[in-house]
């Protein structure tokens, strides 16, 4: 085995990355690399509603049509990230509706809009959307977003309906964090998926974003935790995963993520349902990860001058068991 594409293929699941846009452009080696190991792209913040409708009905398509495009030219699939979510919101619509300017009902009907024209303009070239993103707390109670708030639980639902109505044939995801253990947001989930496949929404995906840390034990019961979705006749997807460590490196640590991202992979390939084994960035030199956890980096595959970390050797080298 070669390197990640090659790898994908043997195993017969998509491998894919995140991919930052300025640096797809600025940086011809991180470009290379991207495409010669991954065969799935999840644009990580172009297709955002802040980045495709900066104001209220001027779209900015560059960027996430430069994901699609360059998806088209070296072969890749693409995964759509996302229609709902409460983070990275345009500023016109959140103080829209803060300050009453936007009512509920045309609240509807813009989320309506933008769902139907993004998933319209990438017909047949997006694989799969994060139709809704991380819709939980931690103890599984619905996320209080402008969403929920305004538009009643009914919005998950709706958002299902509409994009499917936009292009029938894409894969339509619910999509989170630390589902991979965390019981009281696990059963939340389960329970709204099976409320909506009663009311036939159609939902055809759950995608566990794995966001892990080897400062806390690897989630041993993530494959079990698949199996539950999957016994629910979805399909199932890795869509954000990255091993973030305390700093300094040390070669233990980097062992251990080794083992984190092996195990994560060989969970994915125990569950036939699990298709897609996507990383949130694959090199050091851009992870959101220092920005956001201090003191923590070295999340991804490769370091930031694209030298294979222990992770990817690891990844190399896992197979199918059963
Ligand atoms: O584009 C602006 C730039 O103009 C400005 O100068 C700069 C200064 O702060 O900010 C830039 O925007 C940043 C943006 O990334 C693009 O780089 C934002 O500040 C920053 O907050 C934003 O962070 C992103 C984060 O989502 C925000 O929600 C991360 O890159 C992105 O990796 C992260 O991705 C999320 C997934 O979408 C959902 N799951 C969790 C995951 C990690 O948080």
């Amino acid at each position: 085995v070669q390197d990640l594409r090659d790898l994908a293929r043997k195993l017969r699941i998509n491998i894919g990355s995140a991919v930052d846009v300025a640096v797809l452009r600025a940086e011809p080696d991180y470009k290379a690399r991207l495409n010669r190991e991954f065969d799935h792209l999840t644009a990580e913040n172009a297709m955002k509603w802040e980045s495709v409708e900066p104001e209220r009905g001027v779209y900015t398509w560059q960027d996430a049509d430069e994901v699609v495009r360059n998806a088209r030219r070296n072969g890749q699939q693409v995964r759509g990230h996302t229609l709902v979510w409460h983070n990275q919101l345009p500023a016109w619509l959140t103080t829209g509706v803060e300050n009453g300017t936007i009512g509920a009902t045309e609240l509807r009907q813009i989320l309506r809009d933008h769902i139907t024209t993004q998933v319209r303009r990438y017909k047949g070239q997006v694989r799969a959307w994060d139709v809704v993103n991380e819709a939980f707390n931690e103890d599984g109670t619905p996320r209080q977003t402008i969403w929920l708030t305004h538009l009643g639980p009914g919005y998950i639902a709706d958002a299902f309906r509409w994009a499917h109505r936009a292009d029938p044939h894409a894969k339509l995801y619910l999509n989170d964090y630390n589902v991979e253990w965390n019981v009281p947001k696990i059963e939340a989930t389960l329970t709204l998926i099976k409320q909506l496949q009663a009311q036939r929404v159609p939902i055809d995906g759950m995608g566990f974003q794995g966001h892990l840390g080897i400062q806390y034990d690897y989630p041993g019961d993530w494959a079990n935790v698949m199996r539950r979705f999957a016994d629910l006749g979805l399909e199932i997807a890795v869509t954000e995963l990255d091993v973030r460590m305390v700093l300094p490196v040390t070669p233990e640590k980097l062992a251990t993520q080794a083992d984190y991202y092996g195990r994560a992979l060989s969970d994915c390939l125990s569950v036939r349902a699990c298709r897609e084994f996507t990383v949130w960035g694959f090199t050091d030199r851009h992870s959101w990860v220092p920005g956001w956890f201090d003191g923590e980096g070295s999340a991804c595959l490769l370091d930031e001058n694209l030298a294979p970390k222990p992770a990817y050797d690891k990844l190399l080298t896992t197979r199918r068991v059963s």
